[in-house]
């Protein structure tokens, strides 16, 4: 009986000694954009909730502007357990699922009002668990903003982007964006987007304001075009294998901070659009066109089949669902 006391004795201890000294869960969240950007401001507001909250049982890491992955690694690096966290654009998950490249149609939603309707809407929260087979849980939807139209050459009417080489993301829906006003798609990482303009390597881009301002784009482009023709927004993924494994009152934790950092960098979002947006006309560097209603008919025109080319792949449902968020 001595014996046995003795043993439960030990294995109390033993187990009590490691709750003590349990290693903290350790996330490290990569992306690709600078701190100051709704992506960047949404990751490190989520590190400040989760350490504020669960002090020492999760440690979160944030590593900014590619330092750790470029988002061509990141998803790979996440299920090998090197990363925890990412928020690529939904633009970078085509080899995953081809619904999501429902986001890349050009000209599909009126505004931000209207991508933030579908996101939210059922449809757009089964999205998020598209890449389930693929081992990812999504856990929510981040705003960037409207996509300009920027080139060393203005750009007013689709013929003027002949011929042009045009950075892009890893998206087919994006190349043949491209392609259907005459310019040539290149796939390349956000890393190098500065140099390939600075070099003259590619004519022009597509980006959101904020990651135009935060990169100095506009230092190396002489013009951008206010197109809003389409968004990069992000998802927020972590791989299964993880969040499985996070004890459930922690995973509620972790996933409650997650959805503030959110709502916050979606405000920042919108603000910032707008701040960058005039920073970069004040600044003098690139000039920011307005096109007239009948020049940007002539674009959607000229994009518009892209929907047809890539209806059966994301599927015309999906689209359909995704035109009523257009209706407020
Ligand atoms: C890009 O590659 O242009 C964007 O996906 C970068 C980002 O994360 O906003």
């Amino acid at each position: 009986m001595r014996l046995l006391t003795a043993a439960i004795a030990t294995v109390a201890l033993t187990f009590g000694a490691q709750a003590v000294t349990a290693a903290p869960v350790e996330i490290k969240f990569s992306h690709v954009v600078a701190e100051s950007t709704p992506k960047g401001k949404m990751a490190i507001r989520f590190k400040e909730l989760v350490e504020q909250r669960l002090g020492d049982k999760v440690t979160v890491s944030v590593f900014p502007n590619s330092q750790l992955f470029g988002d061509d690694k990141v998803l790979e690096a996440m299920l090998l357990g090197d990363v925890q966290m990412a928020a690529p654009s939904l633009s970078k998950f085509q080899k995953y699922t081809p619904a999501l490249q429902i986001f890349d149609l050009p000209f599909l939603f009126n505004d931000m009002g209207a991508v933030d309707r579908f996101q939210q809407s059922e449809t757009g929260q089964e999205l998020l668990n598209s890449l389930r087979k693929k081992g990812y849980v999504g856990l929510g939807y981040l705003h960037n903003g409207m996509k300009q139209l920027s080139a060393n050459s203005p750009l007013r009417v689709p013929a003027d982007a002949e011929g042009k080489k045009f950075r892009i993301q890893t998206s087919d829906v994006l190349a043949a964006q491209f392609e259907a006003v005459g310019g040539v798609p290149l796939k390349k990482p956000f890393s190098e987007v500065f140099t390939l303009m600075q070099t003259k390597a590619i004519d022009g881009s597509e980006n959101p304001w904020t990651n135009i301002y935060s990169k100095k784009f506009h230092e190396v482009q002489s013009y951008i075009t206010e197109t809003d023709h389409g968004v990069l927004d992000y998802m927020v993924v972590t791989s299964a294998e993880f969040w499985n494994g996070l004890d459930d009152d922690l995973r509620a934790e972790v996933k409650k901070a997650l959805d503030e950092a959110i709502a916050y960098g979606n405000e920042e979002a919108a603000k910032l659009a707008a701040e960058d947006r005039q920073k970069i006309i004040d600044s003098g560097r690139s000039e920011v066109l307005q096109i007239t209603e009948a020049e940007r008919e002539l674009w959607v025109e000229a994009m518009k089949p892209v929907w047809k080319q890539f209806s059966s792949d994301i599927g015309q449902d999906l689209i359909n669902e995704a035109l009523k968020a257009n209706a407020k």
